[in-house]
């Protein structure tokens, strides 16, 4: 692969915000209909004919424009797809993050397309069509919410933070129990308190507009935090694992704060590290 220029790694950028509103038109048309619903990995992961849809029009666009570029989204892993992340140039996509919501018609949904060059995150692009907003970031140039910059909270005190967290889909006993001990831990610190909107990625970006501190989770996927996790960052936040060690985009686990005290601060409470087998491998 040649090497990209920042002028090719722009183009795509623009793309990206193009095709990711012609996926929310797809989405903003079925939101209030009836739902094809099929379960994956387990009774609480859900999947909709236009999850598949959203995710094959994305595909087809970003093939027929760079053909050369690697592909990494949901619905194709899901459908068998194990390609290795590597340095090539990657678009990593969520056709629906927040697809249980996107079944009760509870409105934060949202498009995700986040691009890597070398592995690292270039720029990511998130888009809720239910409320029309388009969260974009771009390395090196700050975070935006419908074209207008966002920053994050200055708050340094975790006691006085607004944290969001999810359930997750896992329904396993273990992995449950894990999971309230964190929130118990998180919420005795004592935090303002715990909020979950049922995305990663909208949970992400409250984070880098400053209406809530931090964001954790355990066991989602590259594509649910690949886009919003550039937008935290260029927004002056910080990604980290569930450790307070460096971010890996592939270790399904993910600390989004706004400052690195917040962060480290949340990860001294996360008392359970919950580990899952790591995406593309
Ligand atoms: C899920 C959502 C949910 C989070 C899960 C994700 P999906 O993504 O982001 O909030 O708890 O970990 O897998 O399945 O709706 O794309
Ligand atoms: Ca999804």
């Amino acid at each position: 692969m040649d090497i990209m220029t920042e002028s090719e790694i722009n183009e795509c950028f623009a793309f990206a915000s193009t095709i990711a509103k012609e996926a929310g038109k797809v989405i903003s048309s079925a939101f209030y209909k009836e739902k094809d619903i099929e379960t994956k990995a387990g009774v609480a992961d859900l999947v909709t004919k236009s999850d598949k849809e959203v995710e094959k029009l994305l595909f087809d666009s970003i093939r027929s424009k760079f053909p050369s570029h690697k592909l990494i989204g949901e619905e194709s892993v899901s459908a068998g797809d194990v390609s290795p992340h590597t340095n090539d140039p990657t678009w990593i996509i969520d056709p629906i993050d927040g697809t249980t919501n996107f079944v009760h018609r509870f409105p934060y949904v949202a498009v995700c397309i986040g691009f890597t060059y070398n592995k690292e995150i270039k720029f990511g692009v998130v888009y809720n069509p239910i409320l029309d907003e388009l969260y974009t970031a771009k390395r090196g140039t700050g975070a935006f919410l419908n074209g207008t910059r966002i920053h994050v909270s200055q708050e340094p005190d975790l006691r006085k933070c607004l944290v969001m967290t999810e359930c997750g889909s896992s329904r396993d006993d273990v992995v449950m129990a894990k999971l309230f001990e964190n929130m118990q831990s998180v919420l005795s610190t004592p935090v303002h308190t715990i909020h979950s909107l049922g995305s990663a990625a909208m949970n992400a970006c409250m984070v880098a507009k400053g209406a809530a501190e931090a964001y954790y989770e355990f066991g989602p996927h590259c594509w649910d935090f690949c886009a919003a996790g550039i937008i935290v960052e260029e927004a002056g936040g910080v990604l980290m694992n569930g450790d307070g060690g460096p971010f890996d985009l592939m270790a399904r686990q993910i600390i989004a704060a706004n400052n690195p005290e917040v962060g480290k601060s949340l990860a001294k409470r996360l008392v359970q590290q919950i580990s899952f087998p790591h995406d593309c491998q």
